[in-house]
Order: structure tokens, then C-alpha cells, then sequence
């Protein structure tokens, strides 16, 4: 046989192989078979160099490391998905394409398992691969096309008929066993393992070397085209179909579905399945089956109005722990904070974390460096669950408490018993400037323009010390600095200004009093009415008042007394800050005696607008269920707080129900 036909044959042989291997996953012969013809092709084509062919499985890997990424432009930008939660939401996006779709009946969904991998782009001209790229900005990303054709998954060359232009859109991933023997492997080199296989394929692409890629088990899924036209398609089951008659892995568990109700079981089959998975995935992706629906669907601008991901719930992810920095909180609490290599978990990303006190790192033995299992739950603050010490390398490092203050280096106290650390001195910078940003932000007086940004500068400049510093800022000096110019400083005095006839319990909240919120503020107004009638309460008094116990009683008298206190006090008054309670109105408002709690999405109202009209209708606002709340309203995917007032028997709202209670009406 001719070298020339030979070499033909090897390719063809071999490339048939690894579709069997990586895409059917029906392997025909043995490993070392493989390596044997792979080896005489790389010796063939060693002595005829003129005759290797592009689609050559010995071509995958080859030439120098790059220097950089170029950066490779998508002809039609790759979209992200907007993301769903519940089984409601899935409903409310099938309603929502009825009723743009006027009466036309839809055709059916296609649901895949959502691949938690990256997403790729392939272009192939004239049946072989051209370039390849990551998704990067959606309309920008880099081109890695010698990083992907080392995965033997991709096909250099399309089997069918190939259209002039196809771009084959896809996700890049590990399975979990690669990972496992990656990890093992970095771990024997003395490299840091990967806490999960999406940071180890994203790590793997990124190789400038793609002799390193090529050594990295990826494996890739196919899941759509850029312009599906060129296929002769007409849905998207059938361009999955075509995928694969192409050469490419597709997804087995893809479904094509009638009716949203089996999209639903679909979801709840995926979610039984999941943990059995050889790859992770993070959900479900729901398509209109329908190209010609799709185009008349359309986009919005980062993401198709024809689809939808399902995300799986409660969820947490792996990650690095780089770092623990000390934060000094407004009280002097020292609160370590858990710097993260950056995770998407929910659909945010998350690269911090509290993780509260000493004994809590001590309880979850945490050490810098250390592998972490984060957990994000709707609303509530990511959270560091534990270190998985299987995956330590022997590199990581305690984490000690700091013994003295970060911000004033003073030493710190941790009171027999207590959780906290704390930063006692009265002067400590980074508990002024907390102060300073809390008496202007929203929680405070809102006092607009003077944002915590905008505060940390000026007190940077050591323009702001105190709070009687903020009425004295001048135009002539707040006009020069960087960011700043005639109008914002005007528009700032005037706010400043504004801010120095404040109610008497915005005030005492803005200042930041230990255990008194909004709503013991408020009722400290509604029985004191005046700054100093408050300031002359003893203890007894304090406690009468229902709403009002030890710890913020006691806290009170602390405050009113102490020395630096009534000096800022003094001074404000000198400067013409009179705090005054508000009138108490003859006619009753609609939510007075109401506090309230928002949790999940509003659609008509901003949380802003939402809580200005609770306090323009006399009620309260509340961050959390305690006990003293009286009414939640809950928006889109509310989360743990409706479970809790749910437990709590409180008056649970819709938006439209607290709509109609403020104006008066019942519910
Ligand atoms: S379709 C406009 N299908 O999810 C359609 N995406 O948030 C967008 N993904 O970046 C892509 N599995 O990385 C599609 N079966 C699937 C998918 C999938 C995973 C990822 C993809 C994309 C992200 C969208």
C-alpha cells in the first residue's frame, strides 16, 4: 500500500476511534491499540511530512506556547440565559411566550441539562475547524483554537455535508474522575489542586501552552449553532440531532418536550439524577423547540426571550480560600472576612464571605489555602460551609486572630465567654469612618451625593473626622477634588443642609448606637419626641417602653454618657442639626403600627420606592423577621424569610396586596 493511502487510512481509522471514544462513548479497541496506530501514523507522517492532513488526530497539539491570547469577535454575539428558581417561574416564562405569541399554540421545548463547564464557540469553514473561541463580554472572547483542538471530542472535520460556515456552539468540561486524577496529579508535582472541574477546565483552556491543554482530560458537549439557517434545521431537537450526525458529543438527557408540565418532570428527573452524573451540571436549560418562534421571540440585550435556565436550588460550590482580611465594623467588632477565588453559585459570583468570629474558623478548622465547600442560599450572605481537608497539599496556613486592631493597631479585647473581638478605642479610624458613612447612607439620612466613596475619600484627606466635620465641608475646598466639580459640590451642601432638620429617629438610628435599629428608633421618638428628653431617660424608662429591652436600654445610657458623645451632640446643635419628632398626624396613615419586611423581587416598585412608601404611609421597615414584625411582602422568588414568617404566622403580602393597602384599602 502506498504511504499516501495508508496515511489516509490511519487518519480515518483513528479519528473513528475517538468519535466512538468521546463522543458515542462505545470505545472499540483497546488503548494500547490506539497508541500502536497512532504511533505508526506520527511515523509516517515524520517521513512525508507533504502528506499530513488537516483533519490528522496527530495535528491536535503543536507549535510554541503563545504569548498571549488574540482576541477572536463572535459574528453573532453568544448570549447568556436569564435564570428561573422555581417550577413557578418556568410556568410564568410559558405564559409569557403565549401572550407574545398571540394564539399561535407553541411547538415545544427542548430541555438540556444545563453543562457547568465554559462556553465555547467553534467555526468551521468548509467543514473544518477554523477557529475556536471563548464566549468572553458575548460579543468578544479569546481565541484559544490550538488549546480546543487538542479535545478529542471536537471534531477537526465535520462527517456530513458540511455547509460553507458553521458555528458550533458548545460547553468545554471535566468530568468528576478527570478531575480527581488531575488533582492527584497536581497535588504529587507540589501544585495547588482545582477545587472543582469548572475552575479546572477554565484553568485548562487558559494554558498559553497548549501541550499543557492537550495533557488535561476536557471533554465537550455540542448544544447549538450561531445561525441555525445554514442546517436546514427547523427546531432545535433536530439541530441536536444534526450535531451529532456532524461528529460532535451531544447530551444524552436532552428531552424534546410538548407541554411545560413535562419540561417540570423533566427538571425533577434531572435533579434525581444529577449526583449519579459522570460531569456536573448546575440545571436545566428550557428552548422553544421552534427556530421560527425563537426569531419571533427575539432577544432582550444579554439574553434570548425564547429560553430560560432552571437553575437547581439551595446551592453550594467549591472554591479556594486565598485569604482572610480583618474588617473593623462600625462598633469595633473585628469581623474576619474569607477572600475567595471567585465562584458563580445562584447566579452571582461570589469572592467573599464572612466568616464571623474566631471560633467559627476554629469550629470549621479553616486555613488559608484550604479547598471550601460556600453556600449561598436566596438572599442570605454567602457563607464558608467547610474546609475539605482531603484535598490539603500541606501549603496552607493557620489563620491567627489579629492581637491588635488592623486600623489603629491598639490592642484588642475579647471579653471571657464573648464570640467578638473588639477594637475599644474610641478613635479608631476605621470605626469613624464607618460611623461617618453610616450617618449618610440609606440606612441613616440619606444624605445624597455622599455616598460611603465619597466619605472615604474626604475622610482620607482628613477633610471629615467626626459628624459635626460633614456641616462643615465648603464649597471653595469640595469643588477641586478628583471627582468632584461646582455642581455635586453645590448639590451636596444643599443635601447636607437638608440633613439638618432630620426626624428625631432617622437621627438616632444614623448614629449608629449599638441595638437601636430603625424601629427602636422610632419608638424612642414616638415616647421621648425630643433628642433631649431622650438624652435625661434613665434606665427604668427606657425599659418601660414595649420594644425596648436591657441590652439597647443599657446600651443608651452607655452612649448618652460618655464624654465624646455629648461633645458631638453639643456640637451639632451648634451647627443648627435640631432633630424633631415627626407630627402626629389627626387622620391616621395606612400603615401606621405596621412593620414591614420585603423579601423576594418586586416588578412594580424599586426596593427604594417600595420602603419610602412604607414610611410616607406611617409604617416601618424591618431587614429581617423578628418579632416585632407585623406584615411581609413577597415579591419573586422570595426565599428563608417567607419560610420564617410563614412559621411565624405573620401577615403574608403580595406586592399587590401591600399596593392596595397603601392606599388605604383592606386586604
Ligand atoms: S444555550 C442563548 N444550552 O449556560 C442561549 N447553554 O447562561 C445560551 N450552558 O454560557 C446558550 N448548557 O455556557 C445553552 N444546553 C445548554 C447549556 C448552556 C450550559 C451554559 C452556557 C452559557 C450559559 C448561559
Amino acid at each position: 500500500m502506498k504511504a499516501a493511502e495508508r496515511v489516509k487510512e490511519l487518519c480515518e481509522l483513528l479519528n473513528e476511534h475517538a468519535h466512538r471514544y468521546y463522543v458515542l462513548d462505545d470505545p472499540f479497541i483497546s488503548d494500547g491499540e490506539y497508541d500502536r496506530l497512532f504511533h505508526e501514523l506520527l511515523s509516517l507522517e515524520d517521513a512525508y511530512p507533504n502528506l499530513i492532513r488537516a483533519d490528522s488526530p496527530t495535528r491536535r497539539v503543536g507549535g510554541l506556547p503563545l504569548d498571549k491570547f488574540e482576541q477572536a469577535k463572535h459574528r453573532q454575539p453568544m448570549l447568556s440565559l436569564e435564570n428561573g428558581f422555581t417550577d413557578e417561574d418556568l410556568n410564568e416564562f410559558s405564559d409569557k411566550l403565549k401572550r407574545f405569541l398571540t394564539h399561535q399554540v407553541t411547538t415545544g421545548y427542548s430541555a438540556e441539562p444545563k453543562l457547568d463547564g465554559l462556553a465555547v464557540e467553534l467555526v468551521y469553514q468548509q467543514g473544518y475547524l477554523q477557529q475556536g473561541s471563548t464566549r468572553g463580554d458575548g460579543f468578544t472572547g479569546e481565541n484559544i483554537t490550538r488549546q480546543l483542538r487538542t479535545i478529542n471530542a471536537i471534531p477537526l472535520k465535520l462527517v456530513g455535508v458540511a455547509p460553507e460556515l458553521l458555528e458550533v456552539r458548545g460547553e468545554v468540561y471535566m468530568k468528576k474522575d478527570g478531575l480527581v486524577e488531575l488533582n492527584k496529579k497536581q497535588l504529587q508535582k507540589g501544585l495547588q489542586p482545582f477545587a472543582n472541574p469548572r475552575n479546572a477546565a477554565a484553568g485548562s483552556l487558559r494554558q498559553l501552552d497548549p501541550a499543557i491543554t492537550a495533557k488535561r482530560p476536557l471533554r465537550f458537549f455540542a448544544y447549538g449553532v450561531s445561525a441555525p439557517e445554514a442546517t436546514g434545521c427547523r427546531t432545535q431537537t433536530q439541530l441536536l440531532e444534526y450535531l451529532r450526525e456532524q461528529g460532535f458529543p451531544v447530551n444524552r438527557h436532552n428531552l424534546f418536550c410538548p407541554e411545560m408540565s413535562n419540561v417540570i418532570d423533566h427538571f425533577k428527573a434531572l435533579a434525581m439524577l444529577r449526583h449519579k452524573l459522570p460531569y456536573d451540571i448546575d440545571g436545566m436549560v428550557v428552548k422553544v423547540d421552534e427556530f421560527s418562534l425563537q426569531d419571533r421571540l427575539g432577544n432582550k440585550s444579554r439574553a434570548p426571550r425564547w429560553a430560560i435556565a432552571r437553575k437547581f436550588p439551595a446551592t453550594q460550590s467549591t472554591t479556594k480560600l486565598l485569604d482572610v482580611e480583618f474588617q473593623v465594623g462600625r462598633t469595633g467588632a473585628i469581623t474576619p472576612v474569607a477572600v475567595l477565588e471567585p465562584v458563580e453559585i445562584d447566579g452571582a459570583t461570589v469572592s467573599r464571605a464572612t466568616l464571623h468570629n474566631q471560633d467559627e474558623i476554629k469550629r470549621k478548622d479553616l486555613h488559608v489555602g484550604d479547598s471550601v465547600l460556600v453556600q449561598r442560599a436566596g438572599d442570605v450572605i454567602p457563607e464558608v460551609v467547610k474546609a475539605l481537608t482531603n484535598l490539603r497539599t500541606g501549603s496552607e496556613c493557620q489563620i491567627a486572630m489579629p492581637t491588635h486592631c488592623p486600623a489603629c493597631n491598639s490592642l484588642l479585647t475579647k471579653p471571657e465567654g464573648e464570640a467578638v473581638t473588639r477594637c475599644v478605642n474610641g478613635v479608631c479610624p476605621a470605626q469613624q469612618l464607618r460611623t461617618l458613612a453610616h450617618y449618610t447612607s440609606k440606612a441613616g439620612l440619606d444624605i445624597e451625593g455622599l455616598g460611603a466613596k465619597y466619605i472615604e475619600q474626604l475622610f482620607d484627606l482628613g477633610m471629615i473626622q467626626t459628624i459635626p466635620d460633614i456641616y462643615m465641608l465648603r464649597h471653595d475646598l469640595l469643588k477641586d477634588l478628583e471627582g468632584w466639580g461646582d455642581k455635586s459640590a453645590d448639590n451636596v451642601l444643599a443635601a447636607i443642609e437638608q440633613a439638618k432638620t432630620p426626624n428625631l429617629s432617622q437621627f438616632l438610628a444614623a448614629l449608629g448606637i449599638r441595638f437601636i435599629g430603625e424601629i427602636s428608633a422610632q419608638l424612642l421618638e414616638q415616647h421621648f419626641r425630643s433628642l433631649a428628653t431622650l438624652q435625661s431617660a434613665d434606665k427604668e424608662e427606657l425599659l418601660d417602653i414595649d420594644g425596648i429591652g436591657e441590652q439597647a436600654a443599657e446600651s443608651l445610657i452607655n452612649y448618652f454618657q460618655s464624654e465624646p458623645v455629648t461633645l458631638m451632640l453639643d456640637k451639632l446643635h451648634e451647627l443648627g442639626v435640631n432633630p424633631a419628632a415627626a407630627e402626629v398626624s389627626a387622620t391616621g396613615l395606612p400603615l401606621e403600627g405596621a412593620v414591614i419586611v420585603f423579601t423576594g423581587t418586586l416588578l412594580q416598585l424599586s426596593r427604594d420606592e417600595a420602603k419610602k412608601l412604607v414610611k410616607d404611609c406611617g409604617g416601618h421597615i424591618a431587614s429581617s423577621v423578628t418579632k416585632k414584625v407585623t406584615h411581609v411582602v413577597a415579591g419573586e422568588k422570595a426565599g428563608s424569610k417567607l419560610r420564617k414568617a410563614t412559621d411565624l404566622g405573620k401577615i403574608i403580602l403580595s406586592e399587590a396586596e401591600f399596593l392596595s393597602l397603601t392606599q388605604g384599602d383592606s386586604i
